[in-house]
């Protein structure tokens, strides 16, 4: 079982779509029962809201079903629980080290690294580029998902 946070400033945005983006890969791989996948802010300004409607608007014209989010912070004790800390943008890894401690088990990564270009994916909060928000995002979870599956 590998255990999946994906984090982002707000958890309205970014990491919420990389969790349904992502839950939706591996369904459709039949491999729900190998992974557990949430997300988390670094921030406190959204707590408790749903996703943004950009963010939805994509999972619904991409037909990836969804719940309804209530978004959280990110806790110290996140980083025994999951395998996995997955960030968006530059910005981001200096909070959740903040927040978590060293990084001690490499267990911290940012999305694109796991694809080629390697590049921030910047928030759509304030570009209000969700569809490119999107783009990047399934790139990121498939090469991810890739990434796990030879592991
Ligand atoms: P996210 O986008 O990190 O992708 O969820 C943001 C959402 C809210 C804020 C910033 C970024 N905010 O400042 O409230």
């Amino acid at each position: 079982m590998y255990k999946i946070l994906f984090v982002c400033l707000g958890n309205i945005c970014r990491s919420p779509m990389a969790e349904y983006v992502f839950k939706d890969i591996v369904t459709r791989k039949g491999k729900e029962k190998n992974f557990y996948i949430s997300s988390a802010a670094t921030s406190t300004e959204e707590i408790g809201n749903d996703m943004h409607y950009g963010t939805k608007e994509q999972l619904i014209e991409h037909n990836i079903p969804f719940k309804k989010h209530k978004a959280r912070q990110l806790k110290k004790e996140d980083y025994s629980k999951y395998d996995y800390i997955i960030w968006m943008e530059n910005s981001n890894i200096i909070r959740i080290k903040a927040i978590v401690g060293k990084d001690e088990k490499n267990k911290i990564y940012k999305l694109l690294d796991f694809t080629e270009n390697r590049e921030d994916i910047i928030d759509p909060w304030y570009s209000g580029n969700f569809k490119r928000t999107y783009n990047e995002i399934l790139k990121g979870c498939e090469a991810l998902y890739n990434y796990l599956i030879k592991e």
